[in-house]
């Protein structure tokens, strides 16, 4: 019987990162039998079965159907249903990416199960533990038995903390390897058309960090901070955002301002990739999208106090950014003088490749 690998994919920014070593794997079919795991952390049609036709990804082989929940809700579900499903599958390897809940709960539970793990995007670091996600970083690391990591500062914050490099490695950027692939799928689409927008003209905003949207004042400041810029504004809005919008009322009318802020659902991939590479800017508190933005060149503006990835702002096209901070930014970009960035080493679209290569060695 060859190795299962159980591949767990939970919430938006994890579909592209499984989804190409899903692929990869695909080819090693006499080594290992890769089955796909959703735990249902996003469930609504736009936040996730979109991204698995869009992605080539099949149907998972389990879904716990998770869904909504506090975090100790959330997580704690997610481990009695993975429990479940790693008894009765026994897979050789548990295989994580990213930093959300689900990839917090199923590591844990697989390491009591004495299966191995492997966290793909390890090493990263806030360094603020306010962020759920700092902590699902540091747990997720600290128990994984191999730890691939997309840059090198991954590296060095994991042998800062202890980490034995035998459990490290340097695979590069796997969404990346998914960014690529949709970029020459979509080239040719004109998506800010249906905004009645032209190419280059506009800002793509997205915003769902709890510190920014969850507190609706903080949320209508960002909002009047859009509607000032001189610019007009695409917003695709994330579930947990549109919910305080619509709750108190932020928003309504923008598309009419002056300069107007264009809100619309949570975009499939291929869309919100053809509006990123057209963007005049992005302004993002996301993390994924700071690394899009400087693979493809975009300016971007990060709005939050810190980032777990330092990389996009010592090599790419990357800026924290503040309310304060943020007219003066825009003025730079609308003046051509933002800097040029570079792509990252290893951010080439072969991570896949080399975090199979890896996985196979691991399972033997
Ligand atoms: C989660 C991740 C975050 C990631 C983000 C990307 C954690 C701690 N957070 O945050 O790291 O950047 O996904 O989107 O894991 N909802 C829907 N439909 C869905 C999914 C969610 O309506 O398909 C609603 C939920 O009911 C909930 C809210 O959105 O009220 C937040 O969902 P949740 O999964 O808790 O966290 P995110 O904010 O999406």
């Amino acid at each position: 019987m060859l190795p299962k690998f159980l591949l767990v994919a939970a919430a938006r920014p994890n579909f592209m990162k499984i989804a190409p070593i899903w692929h990869e794997l695909k080819k090693h079919l006499d080594r290992c039998e890769p089955l796909l795991v959703h735990t249902g952390q996003h469930y609504d049609k736009n936040m996730s079965d979109v991204f698995f036709e869009e992605l080539g990804l099949p149907r998972p082989h389990v879904h716990l159907g998770i869904g909504a929940g506090s975090h100790a809700e959330q997580a704690g579900q997610v481990m009695i249903a993975f429990e479940k499903v790693c008894q009765e599958l026994k897979p050789a390897l548990v295989v994580v990416v990213g930093d959300v809940n689900s990839t917090l709960a199923c590591s844990i539970t697989a390491k009591k199960l004495w299966i191995p793990v492997a966290h793909v995007e390890a090493g990263l670091r806030s360094r603020d533990w306010t962020m759920p996600e700092e902590i699902n970083r540091l747990v997720t690391d600290a128990i994984s038995d191999l730890l691939l990591t997309p840059s090198r500062d991954a590296d060095e914050n994991l042998a800062r903390e202890g980490v034995a490099p035998e459990r490290v490695r340097l695979v590069g950027n796997v969404m990346i390897d998914s960014l690529a692939l949709a970029v020459d799928r979509v080239r040719d689409r004109d998506v800010p058309s249906r905004f009645g927008l032209a190419k280059g003209s506009y800002g793509l905003v997205t915003l769902h960090r709890p510190s920014n949207v969850d507190d609706p004042a903080s949320l209508r400041r960002i909002f009047d901070a859009l509607l000032a810029v001189e610019a007009p504004i695409v917003f695709p809005v994330h579930p947990r955002t549109h919910k305080i919008l619509e709750a108190h009322g932020i928003g309504a009318g923008a598309d009419r301002a002056p300069h107007p802020v264009h809100l619309a659902g949570p975009m499939p991939y291929d869309d919100f990739v053809n509006l990123t590479l057209n963007a005049r800017f992005v302004l993002t508190d996301s993390g994924g999208i700071q690394e899009e933005t400087t693979w493809l060149g975009i300016p971007c503006l990060t709005l939050r106090p810190n980032t777990e990835r330092p990389i996009t702002v010592t090599e790419g096209t990357n800026e924290l950014a503040t309310l304060a901070s943020l007219p003066g930014q825009l003025a730079r970009i609308t003046a051509g003088q933002w800097k040029q960035g570079r792509i990252p080493d290893l951010w080439d679209g072969r991570a896949a490749e080399r975090i199979a290569a890896a996985l196979l060695e691991l399972a033997g």
